[in-house]
Order: structure tokens, then sequence, then C-alpha cells
């Protein structure tokens, strides 16, 4: 079972792998290993409430007593918490959420859009560790070293693209998308993805339009992230109401949620 417990844990690696990027290894003493590709947690920044509210992360990979996490400097938190040294310790809430529900009939394609990466890696892991076939479709603004860093581990599984064909081939991960699956031989597919909201709307609608199924890991602003504060709401799709980020997703059916 996947029990969510606030881990004091501690840092035994943070290696910056990209500009601004940063691999951080966690130690969670008393964590059984088990959570679900596309389950988050929510990191306390440190002791001093400043910045208040914790941030949400996507788990990378994890095994027992281990997490890891791909954690991009784009404000306050994140940077410190992106600069945290060796046997630093601070609080880890999780695993939140719900994750990716594999149709086991089905082809898997991931497709990401710049950090979008991070749930949709622990997906390609599972899926390696249960030997299914998949295949990755990456895009990014230009070549980076993320970029290689996923061709290097999932290797022919994945397609790069870039914005600038700076490596792989000149397109948006959509536009590549569609040639792609005119040209694999697996007729029954399903599609998994996260990214840009833009990205995650087109594929929405490819999906409709081609009958495919579509599950995407949305992104929100947390305050609580175990559905209390209501700050991470959606809009439910064609019906009254909502759904939080935190606990109903972030993983949704593209025909759950209004994107
Ligand atoms: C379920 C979930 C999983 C996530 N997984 C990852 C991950 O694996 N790696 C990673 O680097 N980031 C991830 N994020 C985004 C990460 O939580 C934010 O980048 C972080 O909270 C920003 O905190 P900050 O204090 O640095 O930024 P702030 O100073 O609070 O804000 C800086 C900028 O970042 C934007 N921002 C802040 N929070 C979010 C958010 N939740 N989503 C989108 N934009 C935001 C703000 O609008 C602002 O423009 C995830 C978010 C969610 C909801
Ligand atoms: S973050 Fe509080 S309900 Fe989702």
């Amino acid at each position: 079972m996947n029990k969510i417990r606030d881990y004091y844990s501690t840092v035994v690696n943070n290696t910056l792998i990209d500009n601004n990027i940063y691999l951080l290894e966690m130690f969670l003493p008393g964590f059984n290993g088990m959570a679900e590709p596309g389950q988050f947690v929510m990191i306390k920044v440190n002791e001093t409430y400043d910045p208040f509210l914790r941030r949400p992360y996507s788990i990378l990979e994890c095994s027992k007593e281990k997490m890891k996490f791909l954690i991009k400097i784009v404000g306050k938190g994140s940077k410190m918490i992106a600069h945290k040294k060796m046997n630093d310790k601070f609080n880890i809430l999780g695993p939140l959420g719900v994750g990716f529900r594999v149709n086991s009939n089905r082809y898997p394609v991931l497709v990401a859009g710049g950090m979008g990466i991070a749930p949709l890696w622990f997906l390609a892991k599972r899926l390696n560790s249960q030997k299914k076939k998949f295949s990755i479709i990456y895009g990014e603004r230009s070549a980076s070293p993320l970029g290689d860093k996923i061709k290097k581990t999932f290797k022919k599984k994945v397609l790069l693209v870039t914005d600038d064909g700076s490596r792989g081939l000149k397109s948006t991960a959509t536009g590549a998308l569609s040639a792609f699956l005119d040209n694999i031989t697996y007729k029954k597919i399903v599609l998994f993805s996260c990214g840009p909201p833009g990205m995650l709307k087109e594929i929405t609608n490819f999906g409709i339009k081609r009958k495919i199924p579509v599950s995407i890991s949305l992104e929100e602003r947390m305050g609580c992230g175990i559905g209390v504060c209501l700050g991470c709401s959606v809009k439910r799709k064609n019906t009254d109401g909502f759904l939080t980020v935190c606990k109903d997703g972030p993983v949704f059916r593209a025909e759950e949620v209004s994107i």
C-alpha cells in the first residue's frame, strides 16, 4: 500500500544536470518504496516557513527509502530546494494524488514537453520494469543536456524533437505525434502526456479527433496538496463543478477536465 507520511528526509545526492535543473536524491527513512507513476510529494522548503507553502514535485524514481526528483529553478522555493547540500534535512509529504492508470491492451506513447518529463520518466521506468513496449516523444525548445539524458536512459524508445531543429526533428511534440503514429504498426494506442498547458490542450484535441484515450498530468499552484484548501481546483468538463489537481489528479483522463 502507498502510505502517505511526512518523511523527515536527508539529501544523499544533488547534481546539476542542465541549466537550472538539478537531480535531487533523498533518503526517506521508513518509506516502503511504493508509489505510482504520476504521484507527487509536497516538499517543505525550510523550517522558517519562508516560503510558507510547501512545493509540489513529481516523483521521478523511487525505491525502498529513496526518492529522486528533477528540480527546475523558477523562483524562491525551487531555488532553495535545488541548492540543498548533502546531508541537509527537510520534510517530504507523500506519495500524493492519483497517478497514471495503464491499460495493458494498448501501446503507450508518452508525450512530454520540457519539465513535463518528470512524471513520465517514472512511468517509463515502470513500463521498462514490466518489460512492456512503449515510446516517448520528448519535445524541447532546443538541444539540452536533459534531452540527452532522456535519450541515453531510454535509448531507441525516445523520439527527440526541438522547436529550433538543434537536436532531432524540427517540430513540436504534438506535431511529431501524428507522423509518428502513422509510422508504427500498433493500432491500439494510449497517450500519456505532461507539459505546458498549450501542449496538453493540443494532445487532448488530437486524442478526441483520433478516438485515442489520453491521460494528462496537470500542474497547478498548490496550497495543501491533500484536497483541503481547494487552491488547485480545475473545472470539470461537460458538467458543473470542480476537481482538485492534488487529490483527484494530478493525472486525469482528458475527458474529465476542462483545460
Ligand atoms: C503535481 C505537480 C508536480 C510538479 N512536478 C515538478 C517537477 O517534477 N519538477 C519541477 O521542477 N517542477 C515541478 N512542479 C512545479 C513546481 O512545483 C514549481 O515550479 C514550484 O512550486 C515553484 O516554486 P517557487 O517558489 O520556485 O516559485 P514561485 O516563486 O512560487 O513562482 C515562480 C514562477 O513559477 C510559477 N509556478 C509556481 N508554482 C507553479 C506550479 N505548481 N505549476 C506551474 N507553475 C508554477 C509561478 O506562476 C511563477 O511564474 C510540479 C507542480 C505540480 C503541481
Ligand atoms: S492544494 Fe489544497 S486542495 Fe489542492
